[in-house]
């Protein structure tokens, strides 16, 4: 068993708006713990509201969360972008540094170093709109886990590269992951994409529409780095789509 860091009890979640009440989630427990997990279901069953409820931005309706340890702090990259605009990537990523009230030179010794972790620390004075699609999320990326949080969400992080950039930037959070540089002890990926979810994860959680239940959660022991041609790559593929059409 890994050491678990919180827990999600039967939590769920409606958006009510004007008369109308969207059930989003229904009943979803979940053990976040010391690995890599990947969240798989279909577009608008209620993956990002899941994952901001994780983070305590989102409310919900009823069940509970309870955190193993006091000192739980998570890290957000977001689905869609949120670097502002007016600012420059090193004073993008020193903001959540200066929120927490550290001064601006503290802050921004941090955003240096984490923009240096993920190969931007030469564009630092740059404006987002003068960065390339993958960097401009690699600059979301060293925002994240310049708060050195213990969990980091990923919300379909490479889902708007292009796919020689989404391989690379997967294998660059791979290797940060794998050599524990990072504060990070849990990452929770939501994705689309089942190969990504295989490459990447110790666990895979499949959900079902909206309202989003937990239909299976799948465990992937592969060696690292895996490769995606071998028997057992291919057989978890066909387990995985399996149960998402079911
Ligand atoms: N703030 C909100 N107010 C009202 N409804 C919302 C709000 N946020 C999300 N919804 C609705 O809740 C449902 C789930 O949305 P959510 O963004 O969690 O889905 P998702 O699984 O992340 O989708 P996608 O894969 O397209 O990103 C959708 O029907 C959406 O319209
Ligand atoms: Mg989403």
């Amino acid at each position: 068993m890994r050491h678990i860091l919180m827990s999600l009890r039967n939590i769920t979640k409606a958006y009510r708006e004007k008369n109308k009440e969207i059930k989003v989630l229904d009943n979803i427990s979940l053990d976040i713990q010391e690995d890599f997990t990947s969240i798989i279901g279909p577009s608008g069953c209620g993956k990002s509201t899941l994952l901001k409820i994780i983070a305590g931005i989102e409310k919900y309706d009823s069940g509970e969360i309870i955190y193993y340890d006091k000192n739980i702090k998570i890290g957000f990259v977001f689905q869609f972008p949120t670097l502002l605009p007016w600012m420059t990537v090193l004073e993008n990523v020193a903001l959540p540094l200066r929120a927490n009230g550290l001064n601006k030179d503290q802050a921004e010794e941090i955003a240096r170093r984490y923009l240096n972790l993920v190969g931007l620390l030469e564009f630092k004075d740059f404006y987002p709109n003068e960065l390339s699609g993958g960097m401009r999320q690699r600059v979301n990326i060293a925002r994240a886990l310049a708060i050195e949080p213990t969990i980091l969400l990923l919300d379909e992080p490479f889902s708007h590269l292009d796919s020689l950039t989404a391989e690379s930037l997967r294998s660059e959070i791979m290797d940060l992951w794998l050599m524990g540089v990072t504060s990070v002890r849990s990452i929770i990926l939501v994705t689309h994409n089942v190969d990504e979810a295989l490459l990447l994860s110790d666990r895979v959680v499949i959900l079902t529409p909206r309202p989003a239940r937990i239909s299976k959660i799948i465990n992937i022991d592969m060696p690292r780095p895996r490769d995606r041609r071998s028997d057992e790559f291919q057989r978890l593929e066909d387990l995985v789509y399996e149960y998402i059409s079911s």
